[in-house]
Parts: C-alpha cells; sequence; structure tokens
C-alpha cells in the first residue's frame, strides 16, 4: 500500500524511541506498583486492525456496519472478564480507569452529591474525590484515612463519616496501600446509611483473580478496574456491576462518558483475560506477593521504615523521610541507579505532593520477568545502597553495572529489540 512502508522507514524518529523505550524496560529495574510487562501475544492484539474500527454500542447493537468481528472480542472479553471475578455484568469499553470511576459516579450521582473517598495522601485515587479531578469539581467529598498509629484504614471513622454526611457512594480501593482492604466493613457502612458501594480494585485485581486477596463482588454494587496494573493486560479500564445496574452502567459508559470504543484494546483485554484464567497466573500472582514480603523483609533488614509495617499485597510505601531524604531525591537517585519508583506522599505527611516523604515500591514488572526472593534479596541490597547515596555519583554508577548485570539475567522484549535493531541496520 502507497506510505505504508514499516515503522522505521516511516518515521525513523518514532521507531527510534520505541526501540530505546524497549531497551530502557529491559535494562531497568521496574519497580513502579501500578505498571507490568504485557505478553507479546497482548501486544500483538494491541498492533492490530481493530483500531481502524468504530463500534459505537454493544455487541448485537452496533451504530456501524462491519462490527461482526468487533462483537467476537468484545463478547470474548466480557465472558471471559465475568468468569475471571465471578460478577453478574462486564462492561470492558472503559478507555481507563478514571473513565471507569466517571462512569459509576454518573450512573448513580447527580453533580453536586456526596462521595465518601480514601484521602489522597493516605494512598487514595485523585478520581477518588480529590479537588483538582472532575471527582472533587463535580461532587461533594468527604475523605476517610489511616489511623496515625497503625498506618491502617480506619473502618470506624469511615462508618461515621457515612453516617454523617450520607454518601451517595462509598469508594474503597487505593493506589498506594499495602494493607488488604476490607470490603465487608465498608458494605456494612453503606447499608447502615442507604449508599453504594463502588470497589476500585486498580491495582489488587491480579491478586483478587486469583484468589488472594478477598474479592468486593459480593459487597459492593460496582466494581472499577484498570487492565494494566497486577492484572497484566493492556492500557484501559473496565466495570463490573449487579444486574439491577447493568442497564445503567452501560449507558454511561456509551453515549454517557465516552464515544467508540478502542477495539484493538478491548482485544487486547480479551488476550489478558484468557491469561489470567489459565493456572500459571495463580502462581504468579502469589509469587508478586510473596515478591512483596522479600523485598520488604530486606529494607526492613536495611532500616528502612515501612508504612504500616510491611505489605500484605504487591506494594509497599518506604518513609525515606524518617532518614533524612525526601521521596523526590530518593526516586532521582535510584533512577540514576537504573532503579525505577515513585515519591509518594505517606499517611500525615508533612512535605509537599511533589516533595513526598516515600517512595512506592511495587513487584508486579519484576515478578514478570521472572525474579524471585533471592532476586528481591539483591534488589532490596541495590535499593539501599543507592539510597546510602544519594549524592554520590560513583556509587550509584556501581549500583547501576549492578542493576544491569542483574537484568541481563532476565531478558525482556528480546526478540521485539532485535526486530527494531535489524529494521533501523535497514535504514
Ligand atoms: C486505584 C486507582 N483507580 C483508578 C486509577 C486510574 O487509572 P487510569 O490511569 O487508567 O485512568 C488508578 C491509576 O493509577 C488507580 O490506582
Amino acid at each position: 500500500m502507497p506510505g505504508m512502508d514499516d515503522l522505521v522507514r516511516t518515521d525513523p524518529e518514532v521507531a527510534d524511541a520505541i526501540r530505546n523505550e524497549t531497551r530502557r524496560q529491559g535494562a531497568q529495574l521496574e519497580l513502579i506498583a501500578s505498571e507490568n510487562f504485557v505478553s507479546e501475544a497482548v501486544l500483538e492484539a494491541l498492533g492490530t486492525v481493530f483500531t481502524n474500527k468504530y463500534a459505537e454500542g454493544y455487541p448485537g447493537r452496533r451504530y456501524y456496519g462491519g462490527c461482526e468481528y468487533a462483537d467476537v472480542v468484545e463478547t470474548l472479553a466480557i465472558e471471559r472478564l465475568k468468569q475471571l471475578f465471578g460478577c453478574d455484568h462486564a462492561n470492558v469499553q472503559p478507555h481507563s480507569g478514571a473513565q471507569a470511576n466517571t462512569a459509576v459516579y454518573m450512573a448513580v450521582c447527580k453533580p453536586g452529591d456526596t462521595i465518601l473517598g480514601m484521602n489522597l495522601s493516605h494512598g487514595g485515587h485523585l478520581t477518588h474525590g480529590h479537588p483538582l479531578n472532575f471527582s472533587g469539581r463535580m461532587y461533594n467529598v468527604a475523605a476517610y484515612g489511616v489511623r496515625k498509629e497503625d498506618e491502617r484504614i480506619d473502618y470506624d471513622a469511615l462508618r461515621e463519616l457515612a453516617k454523617q454526611h450520607r454518601p451517595k457512594v462509598i469508594v474503597v480501593g487505593a493506589s498506594a496501600y499495602p494493607r488488604t482492604l476490607d470490603f465487608a466493613a465498608v458494605r456494612k457502612a453503606a447499608d447502615d446509611t442507604g449508599a453504594v458501594v463502588m470497589a476500585d480494585i486498580a491495582h489488587v485485581a491480579g491478586l483478587v483473580a486469583a484468589g488472594l486477596h478477598p474479592s468486593p463482588i459480593p459487597h459492593a454494587e460496582f466494581v472499577t478496574s484498570t487492565t494494566h496494573k497486577t492484572l497484566r493486560g493492556p492500557r484501559g479500564g473496565i466495570v463490573m456491576c449487579q444486574e439491577k445496574w447493568a442497564k445503567e452502567l452501560d449507558r454511561l459508559v456509551f453515549p454517557g462518558v465516552q464515544g467508540g470504543p478502542l477495539v484493538h484494546v478491548i482485544a487486547a483485554k480479551a488476550v489478558s483475560f484468557k491469561e489470567a484464567l489459565a493456572p500459571e497466573f495463580k502462581a504468579y500472582q502469589r509469587q508478586i506477593v510473596a515478591n512483596a514480603a522479600a523485598l520488604a523483609a530486606t529494607l526492613k533488614d536495611e532500616g528502612w521504615r515501612l508504612v504500616s509495617g510491611g505489605t500484605d499485597n504487591h506494594l509497599m510505601l518506604v518513609d525515606v523521610f524518617t532518614r533524612g531524604i525526601t521521596g523526590k531525591v530518593a526516586e532521582k537517585a535510584l533512577d540514576r541507579a537504573g532503579i525505577t519508583v515513585n515519591k509518594n506522599t505517606i499517611p500525615y505527611d508533612t512535605n509537599a505532593p511533589m516533595v513526598a516523604s516515600g517512595i512506592r515500591i511495587g513487584t508486579p514488572a519484576l515478578t514478570t520477568r521472572g525474579m524471585k526472593e533471592k532476586e528481591m534479596e539483591q534488589v532490596g541490597r541495590l535499593i539501599a545502597r543507592a539510597l546510602a547515596g544519594v549524592e554520590n555519583e560513583p556509587a550509584l554508577a556501581e549500583v547501576k553495572r549492578d542493576v544491569g548485570r542483574l537484568c541481563d539475567r532476565f531478558p525482556l522484549y528480546a526478540a521485539r529489540l532485535g526486530k527494531y535493531d535489524r529494521s533501523l541496520a535497514r535504514v
């Protein structure tokens, strides 16, 4: 086809950036808790002709012709998702986790109604009512958090806040909470006050699917998630709900919040759900949790304080400020050592969010590369070495060399990189 040469000929600059990003992902220790590495099969489904297709509506009820194969992949994604979590109804069209949450709020609330969510600085997400987000602008927000003493969610205070504010929706779920969520306690608070529960399991979805974290399905009218974190699918969102809300939810995702679905992403979601239904996925999730425990133990052994004292899931928050470093400085130093994390506020933080007192560390991505407890101990020691000398460039360079050696033992997307190298060599 004219003008449809391969990427490297059409746009060497973008091809080069893709090659460099592929290299970067493989050459660094990826510890951002919300990231993962999808399979070649998921990547293949993403880069397909389904990106060309408009498919507004739902399988069997579309506003466009030519949707027979779009229907196939969307139906597969829905059925697999229902099987994975045991929910009544599933919508796989949200473009992102934020879109999924928007659809639920709009299904239940009018502008000005009250939602009760977890404070962002205690581990909640922007879309749970932050003043700068649409959720905080559109709705009246009450926020619960963690206790100062043990840094765990205070469900008694949550119940009292629900009684006081009578929210339409109580949101349970977090972006930076290392402990198991008590969905039953939130259900009780909602029942006492007439609220609807939205469980946002973006972070722990893989653990829930594998039975390693309690499921919110019996306790929540709505369960939202991203598909790209522990679930290890393409970047995107999903909503599951009880049958009585199914029609309203679908109307709110489309046409309420979105236009045409991203059918190529839905195809990739279907592939990732198939992978998540396979027995190996349970073993993978078990390893994520075991790896987080091993990494947490090493960091504690190195003298670092972990928020709430440890982790039950795939992530931990390290309070670096207790040893005189800000999260911002720690993130930058680790980056120079080839270790990727993000700065993160900790509960009752005295530093601003862009500075922060903590870093958030998660194990899903390194576990995908095949690393186990032994490697997690090495990773913990490497982190400790880098944090011990945040301004010592030669020491950071030495850590980076050791990071490189460890990464080399667990190759990532090697075939893909080879393809770009070969393509570039042809130019
Ligand atoms: C708990 C939670 N909900 C929602 C989201 C939003 O997802 P997205 O970035 O896909 O909009 C995130 C993303 O970090 C999250 O952690």
